[in-house]
């Protein structure tokens, strides 16, 4: 029984999905961790409230790319403040059974199917809204769990 459980244990972690590369020059998905502007991790606080994704070190003009084959379910904006608008673009994507969002990044196309390592999209210019800030891609889950076990 305790071996047949361990194999089960195995084949779950075998089995769970990994995001890919999803940015250019960051091929292990490195993580923000802390600047002057905050923490990248999930849950980390932001004034009266909680970040709901995970940062992932992108820089600025840099390739997105698809990190598994994905459906393109349109574009997305992500303040309402108009000082931010340099960086007021996302997309929404699904794949390997998984609803996310990707913040900061002009998507290439809205729509349609994109196989993993292509590009989706352009890197935004974070530095010039958040000066100082470690450029980064925003990844959200639709439900708004918490993203890190996929990376
Ligand atoms: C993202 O796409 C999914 C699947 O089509 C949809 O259910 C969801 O409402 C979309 N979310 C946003 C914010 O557009």
């Amino acid at each position: 029984m305790r071996s047949l459980l361990v194999l089960l244990a195995v084949l779950w972690v075998c089995d769970a999905v990994k995001f890919g590369q999803l940015c250019s020059g960051n091929p292990s998905n490195s993580r923000r961790t802390s600047d002057r502007w905050g923490q990248g991790q999930y849950g980390a606080g932001r004034g009266t409230r909680l970040h709901q994704g995970l940062d992932i070190k992108c820089s600025d003009g840099a390739a997105v790319y698809a990190p598994f084959d994905v459906t393109l379910n349109g574009k997305l904006t992500v303040y309402t403040d108009p000082t931010k608008a340099a960086i007021n673009e996302g997309i929404n994507l699904s794949g390997q059974g998984l609803c996310f969002k990707l913040f900061y990044v002009r998507p290439d196309r809205t729509s349609g199917t994109v196989r993993k390592g292509q590009r989706i999209g352009t890197m935004l210019p974070m530095q010039s809204v958040y000066p100082g800030i470690t450029s980064h891609v925003h990844v959200q889950m639709c439900d708004k769990s918490d993203p890190t076990p996929y990376f």
